[in-house]
C-alpha cells in the first residue's frame, strides 16, 4: 500500500494505470474508518483493478467549527486497517494542498440541499461538494464508491457528476450496522457508555414508523409519537424526523405505499449529532 500525500506524487501513478487500461476506484473518506468503509473498500476490491481510499477531514463541509474541531483522527489505526483490506493508495493530503487557494466558487444544490441536512448545516453541501469535486479531478477514478447511510449526500454528489459531466459512475453501498442496528459512524467514538445506549433510538424510531405505516397508521401520528418520544429521553435532542423521496429529497406528508419513500432521521445525542435513514419503499 503506497501512501500519497500530493497531486504530483499520484500523477505519474495515474498514467502507469491509465496506459495499463486499468479501472480506478475511489473510496473518499474522513477518515476514523470503521466496517462501513471498508465495506466500501471490499467492494472496490472486488469491482476494480485499482482502489483509492482518500483521507481528508475537510474543514469547508463543517458549519459548526466545534464540530471540526472535535472530528476523530485516528490516523494509524485507519493505515494499518487500510493495509490489511488490500487498498493500493492512500491519498492523505493537507490543507494547503486541497485548498491552495480560498475558495470564491459556489455550489447551490437547489431543493436537494433546502432540507434536512442542507437545511440545518448551511454551506455543508457547498464543502461537500467543493471536496468531492476536487478529489475527481485529481484521482480521476472511473467509479467512486459512497456509503448509503449519508443519502442525501449521495444525491447531491449524483446532481454534481450529472451538472458538471464528470465522467464516473457512483456505487451506492448500504449502511452497515452495529449487532444492535445503530448505523455506524465514525462520529459514535465520541459517545459515552450511557450516550451510545440512547443512540439506539434513532435506528428503533425508523423501525418502528416503519412498521406503523405499513400498518396502515397516519404519517403525522406516527411523526408525533417519534418526537414525543425523543422529547421524553433525556440528553437526547431530535432535529428532524422525515419521509422523503430518495431521489429528489421531496418531503412527503403523507404515506403512499405506490411511491418511493425513505425516512431520514438527525438527533443529537448529548453534543454528538448523528443521522441515519431507513428506505419504507425502495
Ligand atoms: O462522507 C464523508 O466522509 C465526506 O462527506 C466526504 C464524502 C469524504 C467528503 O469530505
Amino acid at each position: 500500500m503506497k501512501l500519497i500525500r500530493s497531486i504530483a506524487e499520484w500523477n505519474p501513478h495515474w498514467l502507469n494505470h491509465l496506459q495499463k487500461s486499468q479501472k480506478i476506484g475511489l473510496v473518499p473518506t474522513m477518515g476514523a474508518l470503521h466496517q462501513g468503509h471498508l465495506d466500501l473498500v471490499g467492494k472496490s476490491k472486488v469491482m476494480m483493478d485499482v482502489t483509492v481510499v482518500s483521507i481528508f477531514v475537510n474543514p469547508t463541509q463543517f458549519n459548526n467549527p466545534e464540530d471540526f474541531k472535535k472530528y476523530p483522527i485516528t490516523l494509524e489505526a485507519d493505515l494499518e486497517k487500510l493495509k490489511e483490506s488490500g487498498t493500493d493508495y492512500v491519498f492523505v493530503p493537507s490543507v494547503e494542498t486541497m485548498y491552495p487557494n480560498q475558495t470564491r466558487l459556489t455550489l447551490d444544490f437547489g431543493d436537494l440541499e433546502r432540507v434536512l441536512e442542507g437545511k440545518f448545516r448551511p454551506g455543508h453541501f457547498n464543502g461537500v461538494g467543493t471536496v468531492v469535486s476536487k478529489l475527481f479531478h485529481i484521482i480521476k477514478p472511473h467509479i467512486a464508491f459512497f456509503g448509503q447511510k449519508d443519502l442525501q449526500q449521495v444525491a447531491i454528489i449524483n446532481r454534481l457528476v450529472q451538472d458538471l459531466s464528470f465522467d464516473l459512475h457512483l456505487e451506492v453501498v448500504p449502511t452497515r450496522r452495529e449487532m444492535d442496528g445503530l448505523a455506524m459512524s465514525s462520529r459514535n467514538l465520541r459517545l459515552n457508555d450511557e450516550e451510545r445506549k440512547k443512540a439506539l433510538l434513532l435506528f428503533e424510531s425508523m423501525n418502528q414508523a416503519k412498521n406503523r405505516l405499513l400498518e396502515g397508521q397516519a404519517w403525522r401520528e406516527v411523526k408525533e409519537s417519534v418526537r414525543i418520544n425523543f422529547e421524553r429521553e433525556k440528553h437526547t435532542q431530535l432535529e428532524y424526523f422525515e419521509l422523503v423521496n430518495p431521489d429528489s429529497f421531496a418531503l412527503y406528508g403523507e404515506f403512499n405505499s405506490e411511491q418511493k419513500s425513505s425516512i431520514c432521521i438527525a438527533a443529537f445525542v448529548g453534543e454528538v449529532r448523528l443521522i441515519d435513514n431507513l428506505p419504507i419503499i425502495p
